[in-house]
C-alpha cells in the first residue's frame, strides 16, 4: 500500500495482475482511441487559479448527490464484467464505495448479480441498465432493481450498436474466457487472480444467465448479448421506462445539448454526461468539453454529472468547475480492484479524496460548495 501515490500506481499493479484480456479490455477505447486519449488530456489542458492566504481550515468535501448525501461529490461508473478484473470484483466494489460514502453503480453486464451485491452490501447502490430487445427481461431488470432497492437507475443511451475495440478482438475476449494456448499460458502467470477465481462461483453474467432462456447455456451467452443490444432505442422508450420506474432516473451518455432537453423532457432526474470513456465514437470531443453546453441547456431542471478521463482529484475539481454536480469514475476505480480489490478500490478513492481536498485548499477554498468557474485560470 504504501508505495500507491496516484491512480497509475494501482493501473501498473493491475497490469500486472490482471489477465491480458480483461485488462486490455478496461484499457483500450474504439477504433484510434482518440477520444479515449482527449478525455485526459483535455482535463489535463485546464489550469486551475492558486489563492493564498486565505484561511484553509475546516475543508468539506460533502454534497449530495440526486438526494444522496455523500462524502465528496464523486461516485463508481458502471463497468461491465468488473468481476473479471477480480474475482467478487462488484461486491469488493461496492462495498469499498459503502465504506466511503459515495455511490456504486453496478452494470447490467457485471458478473455479480443485483441480488447478490444487494446481499453483501447495506448502502443501496445504484442500478445500469441497457434497455435489451427483450423488452420483457429489461422490465424484469427493473423490478429486480426495485426489489433490490436500489435508489437510482442509470439508462445508459450510447450504447445502441457496440464500438470496435480493437484489442478484445486481437485478445478474442469471451466470458468465461475461451482457453487458447497463448491464453491459458497468460492465464497461468497470474496465480493470484486465478487462485480468486477458483474460489468464487461468480464467473459469468449474474443478471443475465439462468434469467433468459436462451442464454442458459455459456456457449450461447455472447451471440445472446450481441443480438440484444437494441438499435431501435428511442426517447419513448426512455418515457416508458420513466412510468415504470418510481425511483431516481439518470440518462448517461450524453454529449449534445439537444439531446440533454430530451432526456430531460423524458423524465430524467439527472444527466451524465460521457462518451463511455472513449470506447464509442471515436472522434468525439472531450466528455469535459461538451460538459458546459449541457450545463447550460438543462439548467436547474436536473443534476448534471460527468465521466471521462478522470483520473485524480484535481480532475473531479475541474469537472465540478465546468459545472458539473458530481464526477464519476470507471478506470480509476477498475484499475484499484484489478490490482488490489477491495482496499485497492479503497486505495483509489482515498487517492482522489486526498487529491480533492489538498488541490481545493491550494485553490483557496474550503468548501466544495463553492467550487465554480472562477477557480479555472483563464487566458
Ligand atoms: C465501461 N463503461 C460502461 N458503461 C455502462 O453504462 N455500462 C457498462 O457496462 C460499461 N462497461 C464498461 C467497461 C469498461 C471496462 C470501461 C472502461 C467502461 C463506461 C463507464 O461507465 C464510464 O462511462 C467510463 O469508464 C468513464 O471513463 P473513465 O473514467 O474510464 O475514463
Amino acid at each position: 500500500m504504501a508505495s500507491i501515490t496516484c491512480i497509475d500506481d494501482l493501473q501498473r499493479l493491475a497490469r500486472r495482475r490482471v489477465p491480458r484480456m480483461f485488462y486490455d479490455y478496461a484499457d483500450s477505447g474504439s477504433w484510434t482511441e482518440s477520444t479515449y486519449r482527449a478525455n485526459h488530456e483535455e482535463l489535463a489542458a485546464l489550469r486551475l487559479r492558486q489563492r493564498v492566504m486565505v484561511d484553509l481550515s475546516d475543508r468539506s468535501l460533502r454534497r449530495e448527490m440526486l438526494g444522496e448525501p455523500c462524502s465528496m461529490p464523486l461516485g463508481l461508473a458502471p463497468v461491465g464484467l468488473a468481476g473479471m478484473q477480480h474475482a467478487d470484483g462488484e461486491i469488493h466494489a461496492a462495498r469499498a464505495a459503502e465504506r466511503f460514502g459515495v455511490p456504486f453503480t453496478l452494470s447490467t453486464m457485471s458478473i455479480c448479480s443485483i441480488e447478490d451485491v444487494a446481499a453483501h452490501t447495506d448502502r443501496p447502490f445504484w442500478f445500469q441498465l441497457y434497455v435489451m430487445r427483450d423488452r420483457d427481461f429489461t422490465a424484469r431488470l427493473i423490478d429486480r432493481a426495485r426489489a433490490a432497492g436500489c435508489p437510482a437507475l442509470v439508462l445508459t443511451a450510447d450504447l445502441q450498436v457496440l464500438g470496435q475495440r480493437h484489442k478484445d478482438i486481437r485478445n478474442g475476449l469471451t466470458v468465461p474466457p475461451k482457453l487458447s494456448v497463448a491464453t491459458v499460458a497468460n492465464l497461468a502467470s497470474k496465480w493470484r487472480w486465478g487462485a480468486g477465481m477458483l474460489r468464487t462461483r461468480r464467473r459469468t453474467f449474474g443478471n443475465i444467465v439462468g434469467h433468459v432462456r436462451e442464454a442458459s447455456n455459456l456457449e450461447s451467452l455472447s451471440g445472446w448479448v450481441a443480438s440484444q443490444f437494441d438499435p431501435a432505442l428511442s426517447w419513448d422508450d426512455v418515457r416508458r421506462i420513466r412510468d415504470r420506474w418510481d425511483g431516481k432516473l439518470v440518462i448517461k451518455g450524453i454529449m449534445d445539448p439537444r439531446d440533454a432537453v430530451e432526456a430531460v423532457d423524458a423524465g430524467a432526474d439527472a444527466i451524465l454526461v460521457s462518451n463511455h470513456g472513449g470506447r464509442q465514437l471515436d472522434g468525439a470531443p472531450a466528455a469535459i468539453r461538451a460538459l458546459p453546453g449541457v450545463v447550460a441547456a438543462v439548467g436547474d431542471r436536473a443534476e448534471v454529472y460527468m465521466d471521462g478521463g478522470i483520473r485524480s482529484g484535481q480532475d473531479v475539481l475541474k469537472t465540478l468547475a465546468s459545472g458539473a454536480r458530481g464526477a464519476f469514475i470507471g478506470r480509476a476505480w477498475v484499475y484499484g480492484l484489478g490490482a488490489m480489490g477491495e482496499s485497492g478500490v479503497t486505495s483509489a478513492l482515498e487517492t482522489i479524496r486526498r487529491e480533492l481536498d489538498t488541490t481545493l485548499a491550494l485553490c483557496g477554498l474550503r468548501d466544495i460548495d463553492d467550487v465554480d468557474e472562477a477557480i479555472l485560470w483563464r487566458d
